[in-house]
């Protein structure tokens, strides 16, 4: 190969920013060499392991940025052993519409059923799909939403959580909150109204909202605004982390007045 080529090809690669394919050109050009394929499929193959870099770099950015608990797919959970969820449901959000439409999602239910994994499964897909998104506790969220009020800066805070598409708020109902907190709750959950996604988990059915928020008027307000585009998941089940420490054996022999632990001690 001419070395005088070669540098000028490195030199405009980098340039160009085309890191990937910069790194990759010797390696392509002796398969190239052996396999000829056709001027066009040998530029094809190029661009697109640059466009593949690209793409999996622009979501490792954002979901480092994205604040993730965990990284956990929709593909790793197992719908067989949470029945009352509508796989069909899940599948159907995974489509992102309701994402275009500014639509909620919020998942309902007790502790280790999965609400926080279906809520991250989803937040990777939009991010697949090329939307933003941001994870925050309630806890977390309500804290800092609160330190901004005294700081007076509320207005600066609150737009890190209105500008992705995207906003996952976990963990609801976990601690009951004070009349600041549910106030800038509601400025959120107003502000991202008909324009960005919340998603969000509790382990509260709505009729407790009263009592998590410290007020039926502003719960009711929280909960019109969030309702509005919005879909449901009520998991009504048993807790995946109960059946992990059970396989471990940790659980055995079952004690047989719980019936939920003696249920899945069975295999079931
Ligand atoms: N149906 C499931 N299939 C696979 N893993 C699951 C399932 N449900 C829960 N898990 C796992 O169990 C753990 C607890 O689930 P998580 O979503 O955090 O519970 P929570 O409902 O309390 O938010 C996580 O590690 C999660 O990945
Ligand atoms: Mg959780």
């Amino acid at each position: 190969m001419n070395h005088n080529v070669m540098d000028r090809l490195h030199a405009l690669l980098t340039e160009l920013s085309l890191v990937q394919a910069d790194a990759l050109l010797e390696g392509t050009l002796e398969r190239a060499a052996k396999e000829e394929p056709a001027y066009p499929d040998f530029l094809l193959d190029l661009l697109s392991m640059e466009k593949e870099f690209r793409t999996s770099r622009i979501l490792q950015t954002r979901t480092r940025m994205a604040g993730l608990p965990y990284l956990k797919t929709l593909a790793q959970f197992d719908f067989s052993f949470q029945p009352s969820i509508d796989e069909r449901q899940i599948k159907d959000m995974q489509t992102l519409r309701f994402i275009a439409d500014y639509g909620n999602v919020i998942l309902l239910g007790p502790p280790g059923v999965g609400k926080t994994h279906l809520a991250v499964g989803l937040a990777i897909e939009a991010m697949r799909g090329g939307y933003g998104a941001y994870f925050v506790t309630a806890n977390d969220l309500i804290n800092d939403l609160g330190k901004a009020v005294r700081e007076g800066k509320l207005e600066q805070r609150m737009r890190q959580y209105t500008r992705s598409k995207v906003l996952i708020i976990d963990e609801v109902g976990y601690l009951p909150l004070d009349p600041v907190g549910a106030t800038v709750f509601f400025q959120l959950v107003s502000a991202r109204y008909e324009r960005g996604s919340i998603i969000l988990t509790s382990n509260k059915s709505y009729t407790d909202w009263g009592t998590v928020f410290g007020d039926q008027t502003i719960a009711a307000a929280i909960l019109d605004r969030l309702l509005h585009h919005s879909t449901t998941v009520n998991i009504r089940g048993d807790s995946y982390r109960l059946k992990e420490r059970k396989k471990a054996g940790l659980f055995s022999p079952a004690p047989p007045a719980r019936d939920e632990e003696a249920a899945h001690a069975t295999g079931a």
